[in-house]
């Protein structure tokens, strides 16, 4: 057992991890991590679209490497958030079926938004636009692995 305390703005935080992982078996664990990799989606969502009003001159540039940082960073967590295989939501089966080409896709969209943002950080605006389309694989990986709504 491994016990670590985080004060967090003066709240205490008090997390117990077992050292051994605890395999999901319950419903309610299910739930969660699917939850969770949902609400990743949805951050990548917001991200790509707050993205889409800078590049089309909408709002101002001011956060336009941040907002390619955060893509970046939102597609690592998207990557591990699948690694728990857990089935349900709105994944298809053929995600697990096909699990090392999903993970291919997985590679592919973090090593790309990690291209972009580093670009961004020095070519700025021409380099997402020209970046940002084939770094955002949202709907490949859709089409083949989400269930249409
Ligand atoms: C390699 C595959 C893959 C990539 C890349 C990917 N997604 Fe997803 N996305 C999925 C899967 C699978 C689901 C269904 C997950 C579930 O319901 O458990 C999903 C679900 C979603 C959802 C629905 C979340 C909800 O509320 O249920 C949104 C929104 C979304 N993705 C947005 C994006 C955006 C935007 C990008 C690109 C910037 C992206 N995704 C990239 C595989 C991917």
């Amino acid at each position: 057992m491994t016990s670590f305390v985080k004060i967090v703005g003066g709240f205490a935080i008090v997390a117990v991890i077992a050292a051994s992982a605890v395999p999901f078996v319950a419903r309610a664990d299910d739930k969660d991590a699917i939850d969770y990799r949902e609400n990743i989606m949805k951050s990548l969502d917001a991200q790509t679209a707050d993205l889409g009003m800078i590049v089309s001159t909408q709002i101002p540039d001011d956060n336009l490497v941040a907002h390619t940082k955060a893509l970046a960073i939102l597609a690592k967590q998207a990557q591990k958030s699948f690694e728990s295989k857990i089935p349900g939501g709105d994944a298809k089966p053929e995600l697990w079926a096909n699990y090392a080409d999903f993970q291919k896709r997985m590679d592919d969209f973090v090593a790309k938004t990690a291209d972009m943002a580093a670009s961004a950080e020095k070519g700025g605006m021409p380099v997402v636009m020209e970046k940002m389309v084939p770094a955002l694989t949202c709907k490949g990986c859709h089409d083949l692995y989400r269930v249409k709504k």
